[in-house]
């Protein structure tokens, strides 16, 4: 068996001597919405270094742990903390939490990040529901022996953020009157930000928000199956755009205050997402 999927299946394993919990939907937490774990009914949580071999996160605010519970009557797993790229980790590891939950039975995957707005029109705060994603710039995770237990050598991406779950996050948005934009990520490897000529590049390529996360696992769980819906916190204007220096903490900042709706929002959105999974 290719040793990287016995990774993972190992990974299940002693996932499952801890728990039999079967999620309907995964969710992965970005920045500032960390404590949406601690909200839902809990059933069980696995700590990441439970799982031998899976990567655990260096980043401080980044909890490392699966948990495992109900919103309402839908069954999630919710990843509290994933590690990114730039902490030094080879890509196949950074994918290894989406596909986990792919194998844990998830049929849907729901990630969220903070990003960088590109687009002159959005503001810092803003909500970004994810329509497509570039990450021609970044090593791709399926490169190397095809994972055929998985999904096909050659997945298909022109419909990796499924339609009908950002219809859904979008009638969610109306229904709790806020405002959500629409955009193009792209994902960059960071750790440094942007410079404005990237920016400036990025923008013209058709981007409108930038971040370190999320393309290269919404890449694995396409290729595993699953339907993708994500949404990107704008915390803050890209270079050149905002005339201010960036900051981690301005992201964090931003990220912690518009937590409460947004945390709102991916409720909502998974009840009613649920409801197509019944
Ligand atoms: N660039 C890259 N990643 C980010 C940014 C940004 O401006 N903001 C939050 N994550």
């Amino acid at each position: 068996m290719n040793k990287y999927y016995e990774k993972l299946k190992n990974c299940l394993d002693a996932l499952r001597q801890k728990t039999d919990f079967v999620p309907e939907i995964g969710l992965i937490l970005g920045s500032g919405l960390g404590d949406f774990a601690n909200r839902i009914d809990r059933e069980a949580e696995v700590s990441y270094d439970e799982l031998p071999g899976f990567p655990v996160s260096t980043v401080p605010g980044h909890e490392g742990k699966f948990v495992f519970g109900y919103i309402e009557n839908v069954k999630v797993v919710v990843m509290q903390g994933r590690v990114h790229y730039y902490e030094g980790y080879d890509i196949k590891d950074v994918v290894m939490p989406a596909r986990l939950m792919a194998m844990m039975g998830a049929k849907v995957l729901f990630v969220t990040n903070a990003a960088g707005g590109i687009n002159k029109n959005f503001n810092a705060g803003d909500m970004m529901l994810i329509k497509d994603h570039i990450m021609c710039f970044f090593p791709n995770p399926l490169v190397g022996e095809n994972i055929d237990e998985l999904g096909t050598r050659f997945p298909d991406m022109s419909h990796g953020y499924d339609e009908e779950l950002r219809d859904i996050v979008k009638k969610t948005a109306a229904e709790l009157n806020i405002k959500i934009q629409e955009g193009v990520y792209v994902q960059l490897s960071g750790p440094s930000f942007e410079t404005p000529a990237e920016i400036k590049m990025l923008g013209i390529m058709g981007a409108d928000a930038v971040g370190m996360s999320t393309a290269c696992e919404v890449v694995a769980a396409n290729h595993a199956g699953m339907k993708v819906v994500g949404i990107s916190c704008i915390s803050n204007l890209a270079a050149g755009i905002s005339p201010n220096p960036l900051t981690h903490a301005e992201v964090q900042e931003t990220a912690d205050r518009v937590a409460p709706l947004f945390r709102e929002l991916v409720k909502k959105s998974i009840i009613n997402i649920g409801k197509t999974l019944k």
